[in-house]
């Protein structure tokens, strides 16, 4: 059964209610690129493999991240650790899209490209630590999961939600700690969902998401059927 209305996003037609794997979100990205350009077997084909590879798990884990478990709203503002890798510059696109205010972390060299892709201020985490940013925050998103809930909490609002991808000992204190408080603390497991899969389906083919690749990767190849 196809999860969306017929008309809309083509990205997500194949796949079910079913949660798809990473390898079919890759995949069907793939078709919708090489439908798209109605050849199926251009010299840039290469390219959509690449866009799927850098898509797949990032994207999903920015707008889980971001949406599902930070509750990222339009009018909010959010601090992104590590907006210029992987995850990061799918959760700086994305924020935008949701309408949040977007300051982002990340090294000097890249601090450009992450104001480019829409964060208005950007801190180079070699001269700033976390501590020393004066702002407030709805959302403190540490995609780089570098820093602690402990270290955090002053940066978010009454209320905010802090957000890391991996586990560790000071996530399980953190959760601890913010039973105390206002602020949450949450660890993401990205699931990758047919209904995720659909709305970011949606937002590359409007153009309002772009994969960021820095290293090609002729190798990868999608499966044909
Ligand atoms: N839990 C899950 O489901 C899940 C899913 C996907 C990924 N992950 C994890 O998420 C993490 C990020 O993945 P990724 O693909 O985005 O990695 P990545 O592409 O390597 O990006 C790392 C980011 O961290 C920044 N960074 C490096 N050192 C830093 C520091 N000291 N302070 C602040 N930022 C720093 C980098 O900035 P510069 O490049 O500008 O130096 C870059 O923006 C990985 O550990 C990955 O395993 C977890």
């Amino acid at each position: 059964m196809p999860v969306r209305p017929e008309g809309s996003s083509p990205w997500a037609t194949r796949c079910t209610d079913s949660c798809p794997t990473h390898a079919e979100l890759a995949e069907a990205l793939c078709r919708i690129r090489r439908g798209a350009r109605g050849d199926g077997r251009s010299q840039t084909e290469g390219h959509f493999h690449e866009e799927a590879a850098a898509a797949a798990t990032a994207a999903v884990t920015a707008l889980q991240s971001l949406r599902g478990h930070g509750r990222l709203a339009s009018g909010q503002s959010v601090l992104i650790n590590g907006a210029s890798g992987g995850v990061g510059t799918f959760a700086t696109q994305i924020a935008r899209i949701l309408g949040a205010r977007v300051t982002g972390v990340c090294g000097a060299a890249k601090a450009d490209h992450v104001r480019s892709l829409g964060a208005e201020m950007v801190y180079d985490y070699k001269t700033t630590r976390l501590s020393q940013i004066a702002e407030r925050f709805d959302v403190v998103f540490d995609a780089a999961s570098n820093s602690s809930f402990e270290e955090c909490s002053q940066l978010l609002n009454p209320g905010g939600t802090y957000v890391v991808l991996l586990p560790s000992l000071a996530l399980m204190t953190g959760m601890f700690l913010s039973l105390f408080t206002s602020k949450r603390c949450r660890f993401v497991t990205v699931q990758p969902t047919a209904a995720d899969l659909a709305q970011l389906g949606a937002w590359f083919d409007e153009g309002k998401l772009k994969p960021i690749l820095d290293t090609p990767i002729h190798s990868l190849s999608c499966r044909r059927r």
